[in-house]
């Protein structure tokens, strides 16, 4: 049986409140719910915090961004998705993370020179790649692409130098387009494509992935702009499961690309980054509208393991704010590409019935930003298994700018403890 205890006996402070009774302090950000800070829960009381899923757990403090799920807000540095979306670029965006604020003119130019530096892969990288089979997930091939990165920047890197770190940081977001498109065209056994600097951060991304060693490949300039719009809402969403592995990772003093290709891994499963490889194989299974009823039945049955790829959210309990942009996003690029995919309107209609539906109203299940981005991806020409590493190459930056903050505090190593549930101690038999 469960026994329980009075919250009151662990934490009676109050906001202002100085602790007297062994009561523990509370920690207020700018936005958002306050924290109980437990560390000396402990020593102080000998009980450990449970929570498993870290549903009720603040890892950190940050400052990066912010994510209000039940009124659908997500911010970077305070500004608004949607807001960025529409008015920046992934490069700015990487600039905003990193650093807390939109660069100035000669911030950005500078920026820009520096990812135009270091967004070539060294030569022995490139030899990396015959190791693997060809038909190698490419996510597989990027987790171990930029741990081994760590082999070749190790030395140079001093995590305590606020420079070496800086740099570190824009080496990975720089090379990680030509890391991912690698992956792609080595499967297809093309001739891997350098970057352009006079082409932007999309615009390269997006030659190195398709085009031809044989012909010049004109950027589209629509398809380039939702390549940037995708990079720009998947950059960063504050103590995701990729996220705090890299900041886990990290906390031991990690190298830093050793750091990202932790969260590159965790980023793979298919409840986090793998969702929208996901969705697209789901609704190709589940083929036209008349089957959705029969997809929604089965994603409510408890003994059925099927789930809705792309609705539902640890955070939000209501619309992801990114699933409206994607949308749209999808439906400008279909439009121009004069293309008429049936995936988009068995994904609206599938939208449509499951918001009505009770099972999905109560548990309040939206879209989330894997609803659409499949469909966005494939229309422009993305292979399937290529979805989860753009959303690596976008969550980069987010990645980078946590490992860049982190490495501001001076917490020690994470180390979380457990509840021990095994055996009690019994001696090794006498022989
Ligand atoms: N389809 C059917 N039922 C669901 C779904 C779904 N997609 N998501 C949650 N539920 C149910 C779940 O079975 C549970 O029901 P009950 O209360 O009866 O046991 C209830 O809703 C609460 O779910 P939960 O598993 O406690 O929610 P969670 O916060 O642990 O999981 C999630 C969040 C995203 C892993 C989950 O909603 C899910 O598996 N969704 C599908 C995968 C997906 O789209 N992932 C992408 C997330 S967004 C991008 C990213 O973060 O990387």
């Amino acid at each position: 049986m469960d026994t329980y205890i009075a919250m009151t006996k662990y934490v009676s402070a109050t906001i202002g409140d100085q602790p007297t009774d062994g009561s523990l302090p509370i920690v207020q950000g700018t936005m958002g719910p306050a924290g109980v800070d437990i560390q000396a829960l402990y020593s102080r009381h000998g009980v450990l915090a449970f929570d498993p899923g870290f549903r009720s757990t603040a890892s950190c403090k940050s400052a990066i961004t912010f994510v209000d799920g039940d009124e659908g807000v997500l911010l970077y540095r305070g500004y608004p998705i949607e807001e960025l979306a529409e008015h920046s670029t992934l490069v700015e965006v990487a600039y905003l993370l990193m650093h807390g604020d939109l660069p100035t003119a000669v911030q950005r130019a500078e920026f820009d020179r520096a990812i135009g530096q270091y967004n070539l892969l060294h030569e022995q990288v490139m030899s990396f790649y015959n190791g693997f089979r060809r038909d190698a997930h490419p996510m597989a091939v990027m987790v171990a692409v930029v741990g081994a990165l760590s082999a070749f920047y190790h030395d140079v890197i001093d995590i305590r130098n606020p420079q070496d770190r800086t740099r570190a940081a824009i080496r990975l977001i720089a090379k990680m387009p030509m890391i991912a498109a690698a992956s792609y065209t080595y499967f297809m056994g093309r001739q891997q494509r350098y970057p352009i600097n006079k082409l932007d951060y999309s615009a390269n991304f997006l030659q190195m992935m398709f085009g031809l060693p044989t012909s010049e490949y004109v950027v589209d300039p629509v398809l380039a702009r939702a390549v940037d719009v995708i990079l720009i809402l998947h950059a960063d969403h504050e103590q995701n499961a990729s996220t705090s592995t890299v900041r886990l990772a990290a906390s031991s003093g990690a190298n830093p690309f050793a750091c990202i290709a932790a969260g590159i891994a965790s980023l793979w499963g298919p409840a986090h980054g793998g969702a929208n490889e996901a969705v697209v194989r789901m609704l190709h299974e589940i083929g036209s509208v008349e089957n959705i009823p029969k997809a929604i039945a089965r994603a409510k049955d408890k003994s059925d393991s099927f789930r809705l790829m792309g609705f539902g959210h640890r955070i939000y309990k209501n619309f992801d704010p990114r699933s409206r942009v994607i949308q749209a996003q999808a439906k400008k690029v279909l439009a121009h590409l004069g293309k008429d995919d049936p995936l988009l309107e068995i994904a609206i209609r599938l939208e449509e019935i499951a918001l009505k539906d009770e099972y999905f109203v109560e548990r309040k299940l939206y879209p989330n930003v894997d609803f659409y981005s499949g469909i966005l991806l494939q229309a422009m020409g993305f292979p399937l298994n290529m979805f989860t590493a753009v959303f690596a190459v976008a969550r980069t930056t987010g990645w980078a700018s946590h490992w860049l903050e982190l490495q501001e505090e001076a917490h020690g190593i994470d180390r979380p403890r457990q509840i021990y549930v095994g055996q009690t101690l019994r001696h090794y038999p006498k022989k």
